[in-house]
Parts: C-alpha cells; structure tokens; sequence
C-alpha cells in the first residue's frame, strides 16, 4: 500500500500524488501543485503546525507520554524538576545531573527586588493573580537584557532556570499581595512543591513545614500539567518565539492564553458549577438541563481525549491523600455522582464525553485552601516547563515565522469618499 494521497484538481484534471509521512502531508508538497488553495482551519483542528519529539497524546486510547515516558509512571515515581529537566532536555537525569539542576533552580528562586517592590506591588489591591502574573513574567525580560541572545546556549539555559525558578515566587507575591499579606522569600532548605507552599501560606513561624502529603500532591498536580503538545497557550508560545522574541516575551504570551477560561479557567468552572449543584438530590436534574442544551458539564469532554484523560485518574486517585490531611472537600460527594450519572448516560456515552484534567483538580486545589483566582496560576508554575521545552525544539528545528494565510471574505476595492459624501 503506497503511503501517499492522491487528488485531482477538477479545474485542470490533473491528478497528483502527496506523500504522507509521520501521519500528515506537508504543506510544501500541496504547494507545489496547488500554489494559492489554502486550508480552511479555524482552531487548526487539522492542521500539525510543527514536528515535536516532546509529548505524545493519544485522544482516542486516553494516552499521554512525556518523551517516550507514560504520565502514570511519571506521576507515580517521579517529581517534577525531573519531568521539568526531561522535557527541556530530552532524557531523564542521572543523579549528578539532577542535583546540578535542583541546585541550579534553587539558587534562582529569587526575584529582584524591584519586581516586588516597584511592580507587583504596584497593581490595584485587587488585581487578579493571573494578571499579574502575565505582566510580571513580560517584565523579567526587562531585567535580564542577555535574556535576547537567544542563539547562544549558554543565555538559553540561564534564561530557561529563571523562568522555572522563578514561576511559583511570582505567583506565591501576586497571590500574598492580593491578601494583604507580606512578601515570603524563598527558603532553599526546602524542595521546589514544599517551597511553593511555604510562599503561598507561612505566617509567623521561622521555617514553614507543610505536610508531606501535600508537598507530594502539589508534585504530582505539577507533573500532570508540565506539557500537553500543542494547545493554545504553547502554541502561542511558539508562535511569539517564531517571531525571535525573548523567552521572558514569548512566555507571557503564554500565561496570557491560559488566563483564557476555555483554557486554564476550565477547573474553576467546575467548582462554581459543583456549588450551585449543592447536592446530590440535584444532580439528575443538573443532567437533565446538559441533554436539553441549557449548560455544560464543565469538566467533561475534550478537543483531543474521546476517553477518560489519564490525567483526571491520576488526580481523583490523589484526591484522596489530600482529604485525609485536609478533610473530605463537600462538593466531591456531588462530583462523584456526576461522573456515575454522567458515564452511564446514553448522551455523554455517545458523544464519548468523560471526565477531563479539570474535572477533579478544582476541589484538591479548594481543600488545600488556594482561591480560585489562583487555579489558572498553580496551571502556569509547571506549564513552563512544557512551554519552555518547545521554544528551544522550534529554535533548535525550524525558524519559519508563523504566519498562517487566511480566505479573504472582505469588500472588493472601492472608492474612498470624502465624509460628506457618505
Ligand atoms: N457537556 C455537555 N455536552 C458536551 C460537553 C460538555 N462538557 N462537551 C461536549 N459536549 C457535546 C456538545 O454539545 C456536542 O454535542 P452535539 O454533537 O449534540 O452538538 C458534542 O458533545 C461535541 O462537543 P464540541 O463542543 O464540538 O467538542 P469540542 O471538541 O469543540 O469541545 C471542550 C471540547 C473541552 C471545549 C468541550 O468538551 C467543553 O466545553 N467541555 C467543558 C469545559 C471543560 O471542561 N474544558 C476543559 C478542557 S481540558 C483543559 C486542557 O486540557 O487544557
């Protein structure tokens, strides 16, 4: 069987023959014999923007791998400055690599004052975390001039340590700002996730001690977000890097896609939707109004997954460690149901509908006491990482600017008239 397609132009009666490799037919190829047909795409739903050795993702089989890795295995045995180093890298460390590497983060987990001081601080009270994320990670560029020499490796990797490092110091300021609360710095004593939370909530007491089994879900939550191939925010990253701009720029393009709801938003609609619930007795007729169109389950369903998303087992699975420290979140009761409910109902079962990353990780997020306002963050400390590792696969491979077509639908040329004319 001939791996190729074969089409005929009617126009012409011309028939020719596209090769497809790795799944796909390359532009260049349609080019050469249909200069000027483009593809009609909105939310390029069919159109591979690139080649990535990154992360593999298999909808229809609900399989998610980082570098060759399966996401379980990752989830269960790994943490994330591994995955972090894995996705930037290319293959897991050995034990000198990886402490080289923690050591390296650790010592960049500071923000010059002046980002603190003069920036962050210097929002409205009542700024939105994510807002200011966005704004804070657009401003380290300024910071960090050599940040532009993005073709010599060494500034590469400098630049790459920084935004790691320094993600959960920016977000753990926005969120203690936000609350009226003063600034923690970092303390190097402790692992990235215990650090993170140190930032997020220490008070008064001279070393803040989470509980192990948080510090371990916040790991776990982290691995399961570093990547997920081509979505919105990454491909926004790739498309401002394609334009050659720093990774400080190409980042907060990023940030500003997830602060997106049909992006990093998705968990917190979960929450408010599983509040308004407010009980078991209400879930059938909550499902009744999905069927008649009136609303959506939030937490259901995927562009890419058409089974149940490995991450979201993985997640209710880690739900549980985290209630037996912080007691059992109310709304997972409703949760529950709604998934019974939901996945034994001919509509979601033939729409192939089922719970999806955001689905349960709302409600770990709630119980550890984090406010909704700080759900897209906690999705931006790890997605870094995943964003960081395909900005230097697209410097390192390709080097086209994006710069998609588009089907003209517009006017025809006219006149310009004066405006007493008009
Ligand atoms: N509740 C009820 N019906 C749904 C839902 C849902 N959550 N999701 C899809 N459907 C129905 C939809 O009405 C349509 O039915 P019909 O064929 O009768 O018109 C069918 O299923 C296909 O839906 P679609 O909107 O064409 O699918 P999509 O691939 O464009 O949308 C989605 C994917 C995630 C936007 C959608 O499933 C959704 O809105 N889900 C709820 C929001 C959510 O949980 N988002 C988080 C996504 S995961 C985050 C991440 O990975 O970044």
């Amino acid at each position: 069987m001939s791996e190729s397609i074969s089409i005929t132009d009617n126009r012409t009666g011309k028939t020719f023959e596209v090769p497809i490799k790795d799944g796909g037919i390359s532009s260049e190829q349609w080019q050469k014999y249909l200069p000027g047909i483009w593809f009609y795409d909105p939310g390029l739903t069919t159109t591979a923007m690139t080649e990535s050795a990154i992360t593999y993702l298999d909808g229809d089989a609900g399989v998610l791998r980082y570098r060759g890795y399966p996401i379980e295995q990752l989830a269960e045995s790994s943490t994330y400055l591994e995955v972090a180093y894995l996705l930037i890298k290319g293959e897991l460390p050995n034990k000198d690599q990886y402490s080289a590497w923690v050591d390296d983060i650790t010592h960049h987990t500071f923000i010059h004052e002046n980002v603190r001081k003069r920036f962050i601080e210097g929002f409205h009270y009542d700024a939105h975390p994510m807002g200011m994320l966005v704004s804070a990670v657009a401003a380290l560029s300024t910071f960090y001039s050599d940040a532009k020499d993005i073709f010599d490796p060494a500034s590469r990797e400098k630049q790459i340590v920084r935004l790691i490092a320094k993600m959960p110091t920016l977000a753990a300021a926005a969120h203690r700002f936000s609350m009226g609360m003063p600034f923690v710095y970092p303390d190097n004593e402790l692992t990235f996730p215990a650090n993170f939370l140190s930032m997020m909530w220490k008070v008064a007491e001279p070393h803040y001690k989470a509980n192990p089994a948080l510090v371990r879900a916040v790991d776990v939550l982290f691995i399961l977000h570093a990547d997920h191939e081509q979505n919105c925010s990454t491909t926004a990253m790739r498309t401002v890097g394609s334009a050659l701009a720093d990774p400080y720029s190409s980042a907060a393009a990023a940030c500003a896609a997830l602060y997106g709801p049909r992006h990093g938003g998705a968990n917190e609609a979960v929450v408010r939707m599983l509040t308004d619930i407010g009980s078991i007795d209400n879930v059938q007729g909550f499902i009744t109004s999905v069927k008649e169109g009136k609303t959506r389950l939030q937490g259901f369903g995927h562009r890419v997954y058409k089974n149940y998303d490995p991450r979201a087992k993985i997640i209710k699975a880690a739900a549980d460690d985290v209630f037996a420290v912080t007691g059992r979140n109310p709304l997972l009761d409703i949760a529950l149901k709604l998934e019974e409910v939901a996945l034994n109902d001919e509509y979601f079962v033939s729409r192939r509908l089922y719970p999806n990353v955001d689905f349960y990780s709302g409600l770990i997020y709630q119980a550890m006491g984090f406010p909704v306002d700080m759900f897209p963050v906690l999705f931006a400390i790890p997605r870094i990482s995943g964003w960081l590792a395909h900005w230097l696969e697209l410097l390192n491979h390709e080097g086209k600017i994006v710069r998609p077509r588009q089907l003209y639908v517009g006017p025809e040329e006219r006149k310009y008239l004066s405006m007493d004319q008009r």
